[in-house]
């Protein structure tokens, strides 16, 4: 039996130019559970995902995030409604503490101001700050709560970032290639981090070219190739799919 849908694209298509970046896609993402995307460079992952969260406008089709249609909403809106993407471009203030850097996606949820009006009212909000701590030590990072954002070393930033996601307690997590450049070691303490998230029952989609964190971790797999989803089911059936071999054929092994 399926569970909730927590998103749910239908009938999506995006051309940039000449160019038809995303044709018919239609996915649903079930509550509780790890959806990751895959597929070639330039496969549409990226442009799917902007649709999602605002950054883009689809030419035709709807994203139903909770049953509400987000199309025409702005990211500020859709990230508000509990949609919250990670690891897009590092996002961090350097100059600021780690706690600080938590508490400003924390107040920004809570009083649904731009990130740098909730800058102003830090100082006296002793709830947020304990609740920042309590994220920050639950990543491995309470050590460094009051070290310089800027000088983490990359894998600790990334790990910063994952903070600022989930001090936003996201419906739904989006995870732009959580361990792009990390090393092998960052990369499987990065998969443990979010195995505990998943225990805890949160929704995640998952773009990620590393087969390993991608089959550690997904519940479902949807595989874009030039646009179109080609493939979509449990990471078995994924794996053994011969037209999803053959769009990586030179590529990644599954
Ligand atoms: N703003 C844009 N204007 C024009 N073309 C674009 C734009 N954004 C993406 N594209 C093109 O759309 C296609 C899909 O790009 P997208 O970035 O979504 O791929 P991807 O699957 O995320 O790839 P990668 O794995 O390399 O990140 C590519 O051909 C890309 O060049
Ligand atoms: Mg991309």
């Amino acid at each position: 039996m399926s569970g909730n849908i927590v998103l749910r694209i239908k009938n999506v298509d995006k051309t940039f130019g000449g160019l038809h970046a995303l044709g018919d896609i239609n996915l649903e993402i079930e509550e509780g559970k790890t959806h990751a995307i895959i597929g070639p460079n330039g496969a549409g992952k990226s442009t799917l995902l902007n649709v999602c969260i605002g950054r883009l406008e689809p030419d035709t089709g709807t994203v139903e995030f909770e049953g509400k249609n987000m199309i025409g909403m702005k990211p500020h809106e859709i990230n508000h409604a509990g949609m919250v993407r990670v690891f897009q471009t590092p996002e961090i203030f350097p100059d600021l503490s780690v706690l600080e850097n938590v508490m400003v996606p924390a107040l920004a949820k809570r009083d649904g101001v731009f990130k740098f009006n909730a800058l102003r009212s830090m100082a006296s909000n002793t709830d947020i700050e304990a609740e920042a701590v309590h994220v920050l030590k639950d990543l491995g990072l309470g050590e460094y709560i009051h070290h310089h954002a800027g000088s983490m070393s990359r894998g600790d930033k990334r790990r910063l970032e994952l903070a600022m996601g989930l001090v936003q307690h996201p419906r739904l997590l989006l995870l732009d290639e959580p361990t792009a450049g990390m090393a092998r070691h960052d990369t499987n303490r990065t998969i443990d981090l979010l195995k505990r998230i998943k225990e805890r029952g949160m929704t995640k989609i998952i773009i990620e070219h590393d087969m390993h964190v991608v089959f550690s971790l997904a519940d479902r797999i949807s595989v874009l190739a030039q646009g179109r989803i080609i493939a979509d089911g449990t990471p078995d059936e994924i794996r053994g799919n011969p037209k999803v071999q053959e769009a990586y054929l030179g590529g990644a092994e599954l």
